[in-house]
């Protein structure tokens, strides 16, 4: 029904092809029994399919925008269909359709100019906070896979956050219902996740861990832009500092990896490590993991102590809670 010249038809053929092979790859990302596909890699393959989607558009004969006023031709439609599924579809791992990038062709025409790429929202975006803003309490995040296994590490984060004195001394919030900026809303971060299948990070992590990862992609470029001499000081999560309990079983290749890789992207959004991250093998059994998680939540209550008594604030409590569901009591010190 239509012909154009042999250099449109290239144009729309590389887009069509970019287009399901970024298709492919949000599948592949979606995949739960597969390897966890970095937020940055997935923005960039995206943008490139909407970018080739963008110029085989405006290479239409007249046609200097993607006017959708304009009758369209099929190939045209099939790419705007598959363009728009691209749209959809990244939306799980990166978002809404805020998301830009700077020389975005595709989100140029259909959202107009734009600078910049933000992450869903204004509001959601992270911004440095100064200390004197941060809250006193701490922040205690738990990621875990959904399903049956899915509580340990809730569990475990209750246990810590009752035995730093309760609601009155932290906050205690699922990975899923939190964004980078939260973490930024306080001084100090407890962190308790396990890792999923391939190194994956569970569930409740896959939203959150994307935009760190988006996040700390727009911090390295914000960074190169300025080229100011003290970097250090203007990463969005300085004046944080976090600890991390990795959960995972050495029976499988990535142990504890999600863990591992959120420590990495953290510090480089500029958090401090309050502890090394501690990996906590479930191989041996469930009463040996919580042996080796416990050691690790007496290093933080020491150090919330520490904190306490630099303070000057009432003490917290000296015994372990009675009441404790994951220690039995012939096991409590
Ligand atoms: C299907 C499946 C895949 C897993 N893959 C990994 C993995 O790649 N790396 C790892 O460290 N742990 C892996 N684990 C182990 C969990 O992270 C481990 O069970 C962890 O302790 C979670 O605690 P929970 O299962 O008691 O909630 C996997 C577990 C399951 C069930």
């Amino acid at each position: 029904s239509h012909s154009l010249p042999a250099v449109n038809n290239d144009k729309i053929g590389q887009a069509i092809d970019s287009l399901q092979s970024a298709l492919h790859l949000i599948k592949a990302a979606s995949n739960q029994s597969g390897p966890w596909v970095d937020a940055r890699h997935l923005l960039d393959e995206t943008v490139a399919a909407l970018d080739d989607a963008g110029l085989a558009l405006q290479c239409q004969p007249a046609r200097k925008s993607v006017d959708m006023t304009k009758q369209l031709n099929p190939d045209e439609h099939y790419i705007r269909e598959l363009a728009d599924e691209v749209v959809n579809t990244r939306q799980r791992f990166l978002g809404g359709s805020l998301i830009h990038d700077t020389d975005g062709i595709w989100t140029k025409s259909v959202y107009g100019e734009c600078d910049g790429f933000s992450f869903g929202t204004e509001t959601d975006e992270l911004y440095r906070v100064p200390d004197e803003e941060k809250k006193e309490k701490a922040l205690i995040v738990y990621a875990s896979q959904n399903g049956t296994t899915g509580g340990t590490t809730k569990t475990f984060a209750k246990h810590l956050c009752k035995s730093l004195g309760g609601d009155t001394y932290c906050d205690l919030r699922n990975m899923s219902g939190i964004m980078a900026k939260d973490l930024a809303m306080y001084k100090r971060v407890y962190i308790v996740c396990n890792t999923s299948g391939l190194g994956r990070p569970p569930c409740d992590g896959e939203v959150f861990y994307s935009h760190v990862q988006l996040e700390a992609m727009r911090c390295t470029v914000n960074l190169e832009d300025l080229s100011i001499d003290d970097e250090e000081e203007e990463k969005p999560l300085v004046g944080t500092s976090v600890a991390i309990a990795a959960l995972g079983s050495t029976e499988f290749a990535g142990y504890a990896k999600f863990g591992l890789d959120l420590t990495n992207e953290l510090v480089s959004l500029g958090a401090s490590l309050a502890l090394k991250t501690s990996t906590v093998d479930s191989r041996n059994g469930k009463s040996e993991q919580e042996r080796i998680f416990q050691q690790w939540e007496s290093t933080i209550v020491q150090m919330e102590k520490e904190r306490l008594m630099e303070k000057g604030k009432p003490m917290l409590p000296t015994t372990r809670p009675r009441s404790s569901k994951i220690i039995p009591s012939s096991e409590a010190v």
